[in-house]
């Protein structure tokens, strides 16, 4: 018996996976290397594969019969906004064409759990203190609607052939559970914040006329091994026959924190000068998107136990663990 992970070779992914090893689970892990690197995870066995390749579905089903594959956590997913609203086309093919291959091949190998990487991006501009699960948000651009049709398509599956599953909706993810799996990308504030700073540059904050308190956007950031755990306590409750209650899912702390005060907080706990330049706002950020967790606690009994300054610490300590580290 064994778990899939594909896209286990990410950011995510990879503390997942090492989640999984280090409770003695068998794992597959699925990547393209797209964005992930091989040697993050460890002793998982690894299958170079695009999932939204011609071809892909049949691969996917071989491997999941010969590896007694029971439940899959489907990270792998292209999740820049920007680039998804000038390609949207190919943010379907990707997103949702693997999204399809995967499910496709489950049923035909009989797999019936999935965790799906769902986002905060569902919501859109919801325009209330905490987003609960079921407002009626609307994603703004092509990467927000693949995850929501992702979502949609699972419901689907459930209907028909009787699919077990989650969807996880993370906010602000950084931070990392281990210095080598820091985020490797430059797309979220805190690894463009430090981006700058190795270049020698002054960071940049979009917009501080919004209606928050500082005047820059809030948000809520999670700790990329809290997420992590959210995972398992995903796995767990799809086990066995119960009917479940809930699919979707925030994973949040419902706490939010300026830009301004994550830059600050970055500031002292590196002990650089973080002071920032502000630019004009950007278009489609929402002033304030905090989650709920309400349901994640009552029915999979999960909540987050590290707060912001954990959050920047791990990140910090992971870029001076790279090869950009600074000073
Ligand atoms: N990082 C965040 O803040 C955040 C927030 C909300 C949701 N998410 C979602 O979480 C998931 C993981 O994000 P991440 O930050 O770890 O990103 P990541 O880019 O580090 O990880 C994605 C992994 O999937 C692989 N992959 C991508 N397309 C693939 C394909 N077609 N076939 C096989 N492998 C493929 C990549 O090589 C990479 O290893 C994504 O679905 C993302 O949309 C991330």
């Amino acid at each position: 018996m064994s778990t899939l992970v594909i896209g286990g070779a990410g950011y995510i992914g990879a503390h997942v996976v090492r989640l999984l090893l280090d409770r003695g689970e068998e794992v597959v892990v699925v990547d393209d290397l797209s964005t992930g690197a091989g040697e993050r995870v460890g002793q998982a066995t690894l299958a170079e594969l695009d999932v939204a390749a011609p071809g892909a579905q049949e691969s996917l089903e071989k491997l999941m019969a010969e590896r007694g594959v029971t439940a899959v956590i489907h990270f792998a997913a292209k999740k820049q906004v920007g680039e998804s609203v000038a390609k949207p086309a190919w943010y379907y093919q990707q997103n949702i064409g693997g999204m399809a291959n995967i499910l496709a091949a489950m049923e035909n190998a009989g797999v019936r759990n999935m965790i799906f990487s769902s986002s905060a991006a569902v919501y859109g501009m919801p325009d209330v203190e905490l987003v609960r699960e079921d407002i009626h948000g609307r994603p703004i651009n092509p990467y927000g609607e693949t995850k929501l049709v992702g979502e949609w398509m699972l419901a689907d599956c459930e209907r028909a052939w009787g699919l077990r599953w989650a969807a996880l909706r993370y906010f602000n993810v950084a931070g990392a559970g281990w210095p080598e799996l820091g985020d490797p990308a430059i797309l979220n504030l805190v690894p463009m914040v430090l981006d700058r700073l190795a270049r020698g540059d002054r960071p940049k904050i979009f917009g501080d006329d919004y209606p928050t308190p500082d005047g820059t956007c809030v948000r809520d950031y999670i700790h990329v091994l809290d997420l992590a755990h959210a995972h398992l306590a995903a796995m767990d409750y799809l086990e066995g026959d119960a009917p479940l209650a809930e699919h979707v899912f925030n994973v949040g702390t419902g706490e939010g924190a300026s830009v301004r005060q994550v830059i600050d907080t970055l500031g002292e706990i590196s002990g650089l000068d973080t002071t920032a330049d502000v630019e004009p706002r950007r278009p489609g950020d929402p002033p304030r998107l905090v989650g709920d967790p309400a349901r994640i606690k009552d029915v999979l009994g999960w909540k987050a136990e590290h707060r912001l300054e954990d959050i920047i610490r791990s990140a910090w300590e992971a870029w001076q663990a790279g090869p950009r580290r600074i000073g």
